[in-house]
């Protein structure tokens, strides 16, 4: 009998990729060879999904290329958003995004196609669809006629236009696109993984990636920056932070936003989430938000030596660019949905089942008794 791996499959690497890596213990993170603390004051979101789809960075006349295309491809098609319509008003984002890209992959003449050309265009469509469906999600609720996409805007104007119904400032809408490219990828998190299993099987993208947002939905996931917002709040204020984790401790709560399997030292993503978390907050007239945050990452590390993930300033970020607390899951989706379509790609371009086994510890040779005797 094989021992099984330790528990939650801590420490196995699993497969190997080209790209992203992760060093947990020095608190590195590299796209493709470039440090994150490279990428993130430099590069846009598409810059990267660029990068991370072809293995080096654009041109500008090729980054130019890149953008224009993608923005073309940005309308949904009509079909999901009649579906989309069809959702309880008080669906979850997550939910209703999850729904709706499986609709999307019902309709895509890609659909079943796997080769390597189809998976590009799909993965087009995908990247540059999943800001319109947010957005479309998320004003059909309100009881509002979803907005056509702008290919003059960026992609990230783009979405704050169609949520909003206006424009957003450059400054927020320049903060929304690196929280996105510090979400791009993350080696192999459950949702990637989630991703790769079902491409694994030569499952097609759509359902991969529907596979994914369900798997970034959890709170132990994605679904933390919404917690650890929430936390903030229920917190409320600065004095409250030492007697409300004093309590969370006590009833043994895990802390939103804090913890990771990977890192041991801090996330590199949290270091620029921080910064953008102080300067936006304080723009924001919501300053005490950044002052908990802070109070509550001195008292996790002196207590606990836990770090913050790139989930929790990435909450306040949200918060102080007004985002709805249940949209802060789909941006996560939105910005990682570059990675888990190369991932497939990836996956696609030289896969092998994923198929690992169970070390059994259940009953054995039991004999079967009739169902009148039991
Ligand atoms: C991310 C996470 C799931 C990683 O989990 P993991 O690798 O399985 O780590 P464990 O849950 O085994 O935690 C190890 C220890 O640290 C503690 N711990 C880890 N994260 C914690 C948190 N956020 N709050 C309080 N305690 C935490 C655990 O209770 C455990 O303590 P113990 O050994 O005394 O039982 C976990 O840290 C967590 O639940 N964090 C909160 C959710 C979150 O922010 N997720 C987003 C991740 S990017």
């Amino acid at each position: 009998m094989t021992a099984a791996a330790g528990k939650g499959l801590e420490g196995v690497v699993a497969s190997q990729t080209s790209l992203s890596f992760i060093d947990g213990l020095k608190g590195v993170l590299v796209y493709r060879g470039y440090n994150i603390h490279e990428l993130a004051p430099n590069a846009s979101f598409i810059e990267g999904v660029f990068l991370l789809w072809n293995g080096r960075l654009p041109t500008r006349p090729e980054l130019d290329a890149f953008e224009a295309r993608l923005a073309g491809l940005r309308a949904l098609d009509p079909r999901t958003l009649d579906g989309l319509r069809t959702l309880p008003g008080d669906a979850v984002p997550m939910s209703a995004l999850r729904t709706g890209i499986s609709l999307e992959g019902m309709h895509d003449p890609d659909a079943e196609d796997n080769s390597a050309e189809a998976n590009r265009r799909k993965a087009e469509r995908l990247v540059a669809r999943t800001p319109t469906m947010i957005a479309a999600i998320h004003r059909i609720r309100q009881g509002k006629e979803p907005l056509a996409p702008d290919p003059a805007l960026s992609l990230s104007a783009d979405f704050v236009r169609m949520a909003n119904g206006e424009p957003g400032t450059e400054e927020a809408v320049e903060a929304l696109d690196r929280t996105l490219l510090l979400y791009l990828d993350h080696g192999f998190n459950a949702s990637t993984f989630a991703c790769r299993v079902i491409a694994a099987t030569l499952g097609d993208m759509h359902s991969a990636v529907t596979g994914g947002v369900g798997a970034l939905k959890g709170s132990l996931h994605g679904g933390a920056n919404a917690r650890a917002m929430q936390t903030l709040l229920e917190i409320g204020s600065l004095d409250n932070v030492g007697p409300w984790l004093e309590k969370a401790f006590a009833e043994k709560r895990k802390i939103m936003g804090f913890g990771h399997r990977v890192y041991r030292t801090e996330d590199p993503r949290a270091t620029h989430l921080r910064e953008m978390s102080r300067v936006l907050t304080n723009q924001a007239g919501l300053g005490e938000f950044y002052e908990m945050s802070r109070e509550l990452e001195d008292q996790m590390i002196a207590r606990k030596g836990i770090n913050p993930n790139v989930d929790f300033y990435c909450a306040t970020v949200y918060y102080a660019l007004g985002i709805p607390i249940d949209l802060y899951t789909p941006l996560f989706a939105m910005g990682r949905m570059g990675g888990w379509t190369a991932h497939v790609m990836e996956q696609h371009g030289d896969n092998r089942l994923i198929r690992p086994r169970a070390e059994y510890v259940g009953e054995m040779d039991l004999a079967w008794a009739p169902i009148e005797d039991r």
